[in-house]
């Protein structure tokens, strides 16, 4: 039996480094960031069976807007039903496989412009215009009831929306209840709404690149210049779950530091709570393989970094603002230089991690192994452990020479 790809996803030998203590361990091997075969496995692993986030429920915010989301080699359309709820759907038609929406939209069904199969918004095949002859519209031996298109299971956090495609995930709400817990004992969110402040990158970089570039606070100060190091920085650990940081500081230490500036007299508010007990908290939390959270405290930034290939990924990012601070004309400064702030932070990272892309296949071919800071970089050493766990050794092979 002759395979095109004979590498494992995480070979035995390289497991063991990865999960020594974070002071002594060794990271991913480069193949990981550019390897076909190993992001195709990501993709039936990682990305398949558990829930990645995808998208925010406040970009179709009107029944029948539909938005077509590509994510890891999945095209999904996320469809906002009459009722007000969304369904995810697979974006393809039941005829012969057409991809069926281009372009987010509105609309009150979903045609197929090959042969023009219609559904209903809630998936279900409602029209075969022609499809036993001229004004013959009906196709007696299919059963319709069972034509509908393929649906996602998905659910919602926040404005995140999330899916399970292979549907055997535990259910979303135990998934992340650990986040729940973590973050709204501290964060009152149901204080926060949108603020329409919207960032996105497409940056040439495996996603895992991406996503490690921001679970650390290493590199800030060296990279950021307007961010510093935080001595009360602390490891959060939300085992396979989520992974990141989290700083705490007392509010009049943090009086004038970017987030708090003031613009023609404004402020951006700051949670209630944190005011009352002089306590300020920022938990950044990156909720695997997709999300982001991060919450400061006077706003809240969500995001989804969706994979496009090995060696591409797409950010998205909305930041929410407490109260009437998130729509409030006069706090519009305010808002833009949040957004401004993280845009500046954004293209300062993609400089460095379009360096780090171009070494990893060298750094395969070298079996140069990396480290991480003891410190700084354990969020971004569990990430490492989630991926090599769920990726285990399951590369597909090329099925035409199994
Ligand atoms: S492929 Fe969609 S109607 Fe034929
Ligand atoms: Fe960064």
């Amino acid at each position: 039996m002759q395979h095109s790809q004979s590498k494992p996803g995480v070979k035995n030998e390289e497991r063991e480094p990865l999960f020594r203590p974070t002071g002594r361990a060794e990271g991913l091997p480069g193949r990981a960031y550019y390897d076909p075969a190993f992001y195709e496995a990501e993709r039936h692993t990682v990305f398949a069976k558990g829930w990645m986030g995808i998208g925010f429920a406040k970009d179709i915010p009107d029944s029948g807007d539909i938005q077509p989301i590509t994510v890891a080699g999945w095209e999904l359309i996320t469809v906002r039903q009459k009722d007000g709820s969304i369904k995810v759907f697979h974006n393809i038609c039941r005829h012969r496989g057409m991809r069926l929406v281009k372009e987010k939209g509105n609309a009150r069904s979903i045609r197929c412009i090959f042969h023009c199969w219609t559904y209903a918004l809630d998936g279900k095949l409602m029209a075969t215009p022609v499809i036993n002859g001229v004004n013959e519209h009906k196709a007696e031996d299919f059963d319709y009831s069972e034509l509908g298109l393929k649906e996602v299971r998905s659910g919602q956090y926040l404005d995140i929306i999330f899916v399970n495609i292979d549907g055997q995930a535990v259910p979303l709400e135990e998934h992340l209840r650990p986040v729940r817990d973590r973050l709204e004992g501290t964060f009152d969110m149901s204080l926060i709404r949108d603020g329409e402040t919207i960032n996105t990158m497409s940056y040439p970089v495996n996603w895992k690149i991406a996503y490690e570039g921001g679970i650390e606070d290493y590199h800030v100060g060296f990279v950021h210049k307007k961010m510093r190091h935080s001595p009360a920085y602390q490891f959060e650990d939300g085992g396979t779950t989520y992974a990141g940081f989290s700083n705490s500081f007392k509010l009049e230490d943090i009086k004038g530091v970017i987030f708090e500036s003031t613009t023609d007299g404004k402020t951006l508010p700051i949670f209630p709570k944190m005011v009352e007990s002089g306590v300020t908290d920022a938990i950044t939390l990156f909720i695997f393989p997709t999300v982001i959270i991060g919450c400061k405290p006077n706003s809240v930034n969500m995001s989804v970094s969706l994979p496009q290939g090995p060696e591409k990924t797409e950010y998205v990012g909305r930041t929410y603002f407490i109260g009437e601070a998130a729509t409030d004309p006069s706090f519009q400064k305010l808002r833009d230089g949040v957004r401004e702030f993280w845009a500046e932070a954004f293209h300062e990272d993609d400089v460095v991690w379009r360096e780090v892309q171009a070494m990893v296949k060298i750094r395969e071919d070298l079996n140069l192994e990396t480290r991480f800071s003891p410190h700084w970089e354990r969020a971004l050493h569990a990430f490492q452990k989630y991926v090599a766990k769920e990726v285990g050794d399951d590369v597909r092979r090329d099925p035409a020479s199994a």
